[in-house]
């Protein structure tokens, strides 16, 4: 079997935009195609990624509308919606095409637009957030994202004695981080003090443990492998690529702290690898909220549960740890516009590969993975790409 490689990568910067999805996501593809060196008429498929759109935006039908504003109209183009795993599932389809020869040359993406730009303000839009909760027994209840995962904090900290405080020192080592990534949403230091001082949103997190409401676009050109070498753009392997899901709802999960899914992902990635925890040079994480970031870091291997918020305050996760995660700012502070996120993070694992990450670059980065989660911890995508030898 061929592996596929990404040879192009672009996203938009993170925030607020004005403009309409096709003009922002044509950014991220049109950057994504010129980094690969690629002309339009290579493409042979399109991934798309939108969670929000038909809610958000009254803007259906995507993936064809998209295309044909970017000039790739008469190829097979399909929309994912997965939460906010959503593009990481384009990603992973479009792997597979390309890795058993159903297509040479895909565009894989997403697009989303969750800021006030919309004419959408905090409450709408988390209300639409939480229709990715269970209908019948979550939504009713009025439970929200940062409800969901301050709940799975919260077990986190009873089960094992994690702390606000720890908790806070991801968000700051997140926004240091942000600083050095030109296109991250809120581009500055934070302290412990200013997390814990931020109003409450969802006991235990505070304003300053949440990702914002972002806008934004990514994209990535993946290629076979064989035919990476006829591209421009400096070739990254993807090595491996794992996807499960655990129950929804929370009630129905056998625990709430193990994020079952990234766990069963991350096994079926590291295997298709040939990789283990201790492989990994540095790592994009999903943290959506602070304490996201921890679960994440336990259910990839990097640190034994329970440990999670130690390392973090410990500075174990900062660009110069023993393990970075989330070099570009993560969700944190780089941003979270949902149907973006996915290949924003295949994006910087690219850069970072490459070598070519500047200041928040991660010293010998041979090999890296992306953590992208959907909804109440129930889809999980993990993907390993390693530097070309
Ligand atoms: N991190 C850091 N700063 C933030 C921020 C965040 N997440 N969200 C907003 N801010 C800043 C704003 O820039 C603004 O700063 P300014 O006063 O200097 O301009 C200030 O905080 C207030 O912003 P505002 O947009 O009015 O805040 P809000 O109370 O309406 O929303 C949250 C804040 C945290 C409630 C909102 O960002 C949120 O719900 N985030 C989570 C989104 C989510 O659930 N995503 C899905 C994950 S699964």
């Amino acid at each position: 079997m061929s592996r596929a490689t990404v040879v192009g990568a672009g996203m938009t910067e993170f925030g607020p935009h004005d403009r309409p999805l096709e003009e922002l996501f044509a950014d991220a593809a049109f950057a994504s195609i010129d980094d690969a060196g690629a002309t339009l008429d290579e493409i042979d498929a399109f991934y798309f990624g939108n969670a929000l759109g038909g809610q958000a935006e009254g803007d259906t039908h995507l993936a064809p509308k998209l295309a044909t504003h970017v000039g790739l109209q008469g190829i097979p183009c399909q929309r994912f919606e997965d939460a906010c795993a959503t593009s990481s599932n384009a990603f992973k389809h479009a792997v597979q095409a390309v890795e058993s020869g159903v297509h040479d040359v895909a565009l894989v993406g997403g697009v989303e637009r969750c800021t006030p730009e919309t004419g959408l303000g905090t409450g709408e839009m988390t209300e639409i957030f939480a229709s990715a909760a269970h209908r019948q027994y979550e939504q009713p209840a009025g439970l929200t994202f940062p409800g969901v995962f301050a709940l799975l904090a919260k077990r986190h900290m009873h089960e094992y004695g994690t702390t606000e405080a720890q908790l806070a020192e991801v968000a700051v080592k997140n926004h240091h981080h942000g600083r050095y990534n030109p296109n991250a949403h809120f581009g500055r230091d934070a302290t412990v003090e200013e997390v814990l001082e931020s109003p409450t949103v969802a006991d235990p997190f505070h304003l300053m443990d949440c990702c914002p409401f972002s806008d934004g676009a990514s994209a990535v050109v993946v290629v076979a492998d064989d035919l990476a070498e006829n591209f421009a753009g400096e070739p990254v392997s993807v090595a491996g690529v794992g996807h499960s899901t655990d129950a929804v709802p929370l009630a129905d999960k056998a625990s709430l702290t193990e994020t079952r899914a990234a766990r069963d992902a991350a096994a079926e990635a590291y295997a298709q690898a040939d990789v283990t925890p201790d492989d990994v040079d540095f790592a994009e994480v999903h943290d959506c909220f602070t304490g996201a970031e921890v679960l994440a870091i336990e259910a990839l291997g990097f640190f034994e549960d329970g440990t999670g918020g130690r390392a973090a305050a410990e500075g174990r996760t900062y660009l110069d740890g023993d393990i970075p995660v989330n070099p570009s700012g993560g969700l944190k502070a780089k941003g979270h516009p949902i149907g973006a996120t996915g290949t924003a993070q295949i994006v910087e694992l690219t850069g970072q590969l490459r070598g070519d990450a500047g200041r928040r670059q991660v010293e010998g980065a041979a090999t890296g993975v992306a953590h992208n989660l959907g909804g109440d911890a129930a889809t999980t995508v993990v993907t390993v790409m390693e530097a070309r030898t």
